[in-house]
């Protein structure tokens, strides 16, 4: 048996790759275009490794995903693949309808055709799981309860928007076609491999080069935060024991106001590594706001909990912990990941 994972070589998909193979010996086919949050450093620990199967490719490109199914006859896609950055899909949403809709439409189209091929018990247990985003949702008051899976979708940025499109022509392609999906909507993930231009990696490398951290408006923006590798086991178990064409949300029960995240970022560096020139909060800048920006996510896990028994395993306390201290052994990653694109985008976003 095999596994098609898209996207395997960004920030989530090489995590899962990782914490996969480190509990199974079932192969991974990983099709990932390496776009600038791709990156094969972050699987280097598989180098010779026959489980893994890197094929450097386009999800759209549906020749090409037609082959890799007819070769590897994966039992389930796994699809991480996207254009993942929210400041990003505002300068130009263009590449987010492209890998978000029509990438995820090709892949529909090419696992239709396989799982039609497909008889029997082969048929049944064959999957196409949906990686997906609680900011589909919208944008939560401080009263309101936090998303179910009942919600409505309000996606508010061209980010979310493509992957609220995504997600319901995943439900479309079962409801009319049959094929058995299953979706699930994250909120916002950290941990080691995580490209720094999201939140907490980019206050992590810029505070050790003494360079300012830049908190959107107020900072008061609220985010429901999970560690990494426990996204990683919430889709295994999605994976294994969810049931066809449901939905299912994950989070941490961790919802902190972004200036909180910095802070604590900041005392976990003063403490680890401090700096001669005082505390790293005195590099704290706010700046203009994000258009359209989100005031708050948060997610109600209680049905994967409920249904799958999956609740996450570490606390913010100890995943931000682990998370500061694997940038700060992994200062060459960082260093190589800082190449000329990375430098363009924060001279485009931040250079105002
Ligand atoms: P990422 O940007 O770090 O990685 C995306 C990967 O997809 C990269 O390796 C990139 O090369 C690849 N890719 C992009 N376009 C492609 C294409 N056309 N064909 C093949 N590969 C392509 O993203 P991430 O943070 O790892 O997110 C992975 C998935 O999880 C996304 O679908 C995202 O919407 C979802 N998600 C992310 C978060 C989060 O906090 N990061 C939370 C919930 C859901
Ligand atoms: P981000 O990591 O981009 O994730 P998302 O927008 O998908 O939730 O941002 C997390 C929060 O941090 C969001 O409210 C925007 C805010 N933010 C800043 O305040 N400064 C920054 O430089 C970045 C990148 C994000």
């Amino acid at each position: 048996m095999t596994i098609l994972v898209t996207g395997g070589a960004g920030f989530i998909g090489s995590n899962f790759v990782l914490d996969w193979l480190a509990q199974s010996d079932e192969p991974i086919v990983n099709l990932d275009v390496l776009s600038y949050a791709g990156n094969l450093e972050n699987l280097a620990a598989l180098d010779g490794d026959a489980r893994h199967v890197f094929v450097k490719g386009d999800i759209c490109d549906r020749a090409l995903v037609d082959r890799l199914l007819v070769e590897h006859r994966p039992r389930a896609i796994v699809h991480f693949a996207a254009e993942s950055h929210v400041d990003r899909s505002i300068h130009g949403p263009g590449a987010f309808v492209r890998t978000n809709v029509e990438g995820t439409f090709v892949l529909l189209e090419a696992a239709r055709a396989h799982w039609s091929t497909l008889d029997g018990d082969a048929k049944a247990r064959w999957r196409f799981h949906h990686v997906s985003t609680d900011e589909v949702y919208g944008s939560l008051k401080a009263e309101d309860p936090p998303f179910a899976e009942t919600n409505a979708y309000e996606p508010n940025s061209p980010y979310s928007a493509s992957k609220a499109a995504s997600d319901h022509l995943v439900r479309a392609w079962h409801h009319t076609y049959g094929l058995p999906v299953v979706t699930t909507n994250c909120s916002n993930n950290y941990g080691p491999w995580h490209f720094p231009e999201k939140l907490i990696p980019l206050m992590i490398v810029n505070a050790l080069a003494g360079k300012p951290l830049p908190v959107y408006g107020d900072g008061r923006q609220i985010r429901d935060w999970l560690y990494v590798t426990d996204h990683c086991s919430a889709i295994r178990a999605v994976l294994e024991r969810g049931r066809v064409g449901e939905t299912y949300n994950i989070g941490g029960w961790n919802e902190k106001a972004n200036i909180e995240i910095v802070q604590t970022v900041c005392a976990l560096l003063d403490r680890l590594r401090p700096s001669t020139d005082g505390p790293y909060s005195r590099l704290v800048t706010h700046v203009t706001d994000r258009p359209g920006h989100d005031r708050r996510y948060a997610i109600d896990a209680r049905k994967i909990e409920r249904e799958l028994g999956w609740r996450p395993a570490e606390t913010f306390e100890t995943g931000i912990a682990k998370t500061v201290q694997w940038y700060l052994d992994h200062p060459d990653w960082v260093a190589r990941v800082q190449s000329g694109a990375y430098r363009e985008w924060i001279g485009q976003q931040y250079g105002r």
